[in-house]
């Protein structure tokens, strides 16, 4: 066997245990669904597909309903993301205030299209709405860290900061 199919085996593994032991400490019940599969996207970054099966096995439910649920919320994903995210407001208010040719300049300098991420697992973007800032936009937000008023021209600066 491949070192590269063992990798991939124990990763799976990894997954499902994690999936079963925030199902042992919530309860295998649909009504803490949520806090099992916010549990496993803290612990692994996202919730990989085996996850989801274990989720599904162990709280007697369709695999869809649960990818569903896990699919509905931001603060959930079911692909990994990069080493740092970028959420970008999308909304009307950032977009005449600069929010487009923010974003151009993003997608320009990371090659990257809103959902994407980078090849070298570095960069996620993400779109979002209104973040509640428009008074500072427009506006991104890096791991956290929110910038507003940005203008293409500090976008490599910013960037720079997550090296
Ligand atoms: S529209 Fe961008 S923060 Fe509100």
């Amino acid at each position: 066997m491949s070192v590269a199919i063992q990798e991939k085996q124990i990763l799976c593994q990894n997954a499902r245990d994690v999936a079963r032991a925030a199902v042992e400490r919530h309860g295998a019940t649909r009504e803490e669904l949520i806090s099992i599969l916010t549990d496993v996207n803290e612990e692994l970054g996202y919730i990989p597909a085996e996850a989801l099966e274990e989720i599904s096995s162990l709280l007697q439910s369709p695999r869809s309903q649960i990818l569903s649920v896990a699919s509905f919320y931001r603060m959930l994903s079911t692909k990994p993301k990069g080493q740092h995210v970028i959420l970008f407001c999308g909304s009307a208010p950032c977009h005449v205030v600069g929010g487009r040719e923010l974003r151009e300049a993003i997608q320009s300098e990371l090659g990257l299209e809103p959902g994407e991420t980078s090849a070298d697992g570095r960069w996620t973007l993400e779109a979002t709405s209104c973040l509640g800032l428009c008074s500072v936009g427009p506006v991104i937000i890096i791991d956290g860290d929110i910038y507003g008023n940005v203008t293409p021209e500090q976008l490599p600066d910013i960037l720079a900061r997550y090296e």
